[in-house]
């Protein structure tokens, strides 16, 4: 990505497109160069592809597949690396909330799915995530008294536990960090799903479990170990910290200490 600079005239940008098709689920793929002329800088980068997927449309060629959903950076869903980066070049932004006025006229963008084995192509930019729902699902439930609801002031919880528990629950589950380690390792993601529940009163009963089962979701699902490279905090669209990766891991070193009897033991944490 240069420098941004838009045709004087119109403002608007010749782009080149390198986008990778693949029909299926393990089927061979392959990188598509796509031309589009008329690129406004005020687009936001997934109207961009429609752009391209409209001019598909009109030729009668197949759709580019990908994923989105809020296109307000809140649901996770735009699971694109643009030019060798999980989200795209842009800091604590996802693909969705990139846009065009960041590019120049004349530039080539690169475009790929998320790559993780645990994440397998389903269509061109499509990845399946459902891995990260089953590790969320292996967190199980959070122990509430049923009846009417209580009294806001019934459980204090100091301003600073408050507030690192809502910098935990920032996490989308878009799977970058996932996508940006070189070990394709989830931890960045559990470890904000377990400390945002760990730090509150509310997630207190089952705290020890929780980690436990969700790093063993995490190692079942395939996911590689954390190794410490940081990339998933770089690559991270809601700034989740790597603390919250030594909180889980002292989490999960405290409860094998306690008990869990009935969880095998061996993980990617340690
Ligand atoms: S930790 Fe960050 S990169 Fe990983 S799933 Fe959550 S929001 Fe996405
Ligand atoms: S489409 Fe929802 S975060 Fe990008």
């Amino acid at each position: 990505m240069s420098a941004p600079s838009h045709d004087a005239g119109s403002g608007r940008m010749r782009i080149t497109l390198k986008i990778w098709r693949q029909e299926g689920p393990n089927r061979p793929g392959k990188v598509e160069t796509h031309f589009l002329p008329d690129v406004s800088p005020h687009m936001s980068f997934l109207e961009m592809l429609d752009v391209l997927n409209e001019r598909l449309i009109a030729s009668g060629l197949d759709t580019v597949a990908f994923d989105h959903d809020c296109r307000e950076g809140i649901c996770g869903a735009c699971s694109l690396v643009i030019d060798g980066r999980a989200h795209g070049p842009e800091a604590l932004t996802t693909a969705c909330q990139l846009h065009m006025r960041h590019y120049s006229d004349g530039d080539t963008i690169h475009v790929e799915p998320f790559r993780a084995n645990a994440f397998p192509v389903l269509k061109d930019l499509m990845v399946d995530r459902s891995a990260f729902d089953r590790i969320i699902s292996a967190g199980g439930f959070v122990s509430s008294p049923t009846g009417s609801a209580p009294d806001g002031n019934a459980i204090l919880v100091p301003k600073p536990d408050a507030d690192r528990a809502m910098d935990a629950a920032a996490c989308i589950g878009c799977g970058a960090c996932a996508a940006a380690c070189p070990n394709a390792s989830a931890m960045l993601f559990v470890a904000a799903k377990v400390a945002h529940l760990a730090l509150l009163p509310q997630g207190q009963p089952e705290r020890e479990r929780r980690a436990l089962a969700m790093v063993h979701a995490m190692d079942e699902e395939g996911f590689g170990s954390c190794t410490n490279h940081f990339e998933c905090m770089a690559a991270c669209p809601k700034g989740i910290s790597v603390e919250s990766i030594a909180r889980m891991n002292r989490d999960f070193a405290l409860s094998f200490l306690k008990e869990a009897p009935d969880l095998p033991t061996g993980s990617s944490v340690g």
